[in-house]
């Protein structure tokens, strides 16, 4: 009883972190758009067009300020959601497709953060980027190509912030969101799975029980079954 008890409170959680997964997702990708009306993704640009949103755009650091909520929020709500659904496993189809989407997610939401790294233009992004930057070029064989694609060329200038800035808000954070849907979709299909087997399951112990009492009232079937049970 204490175990079913535990499973349905870890299901529940799952499924309303999934919930809280989306409603994140969504901020971020509306109040992204809301700064893409006046961010400029150029060197020297971007890091003027982000003081311009925050101090001279109406409500901008509001805006600013909720997408760095939401999108620090949905890597760390992706990371507990991972633990809670390894506790409450259950190797479902359905768990399944919800197990690897938010893992996929987590990678994905730790790669938005990633790439918008250098979007602000400021010493601490460049120097983070350069040292990553040798990172990835210490990859052998591909290394020296995939910096060349992150950055356009090798340096970090304007083609390196447009690249990343394209990842972040095109392919990124639409692949997010899309995650994020099958994740909640894998959850509450899983959920409708476990009530019809409680509903099965609660079906066949009152049909065995409305049979045995049956059988204990009715002497016809007592005498019945002794008679089988003779033989
Ligand atoms: C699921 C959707 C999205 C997520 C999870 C997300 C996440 C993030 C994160 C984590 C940051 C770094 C915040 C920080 O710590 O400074 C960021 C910055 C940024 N994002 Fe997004 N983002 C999303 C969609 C978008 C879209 C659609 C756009 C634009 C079209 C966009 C534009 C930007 C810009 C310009 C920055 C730099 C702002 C700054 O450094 O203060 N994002 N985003």
């Amino acid at each position: 009883m204490k175990t079913e008890q535990y499973e349905f409170v870890l299901r529940r959680l799952a499924t309303i972190l999934a919930v809280g997964i989306l409603t994140l997702s969504l901020i971020a990708a509306v109040t992204g758009i809301l700064l893409a009306f006046y961010y400029e993704p150029a060197a020297g640009g971007a890091y003027d067009s982000l003081q311009a949103i925050a101090n001279e755009v109406s409500n901008g650091w509001v805006i600013l300020r909720v997408h760095d909520l939401a999108g620090n929020g949905l890597i760390a709500v992706s990371l507990i959601e991972i633990v809670v659904m390894f506790l409450g496993r259950q190797f479902t189809n359905s768990w399944l497709t919800a197990w690897i989407s938010s893992i996929l997610l987590t990678l994905t939401a730790i790669a938005l953060g990633w790439t918008a790294m250098i979007l602000d233009w400021t010493q601490l992004g460049y120097w983070r980027l350069s040292i990553e930057l040798g990172t990835i070029e210490a990859i052998p064989f591909i290394g020296s190509q995939l910096r060349d694609i992150v950055t356009g060329g090798g340096a970090i200038t304007t083609a390196t912030v447009e690249h990343l800035y394209t990842l972040h808000s095109y392919i990124l954070s639409v692949g997010a969101i899309a995650i994020a849907l099958i994740h909640l979709g894998g959850l509450l299909v899983q959920e409708r799975q476990q009530k019809q087997l409680q509903i099965k399951l609660a079906a066949t112990n009152l049909a065995a029980e409305s049979e045995s009492a049956q059988a204990q009232n009715d002497p016809k079937s007592l005498s019945l079954s002794s008679a089988e049970s003779q033989k």
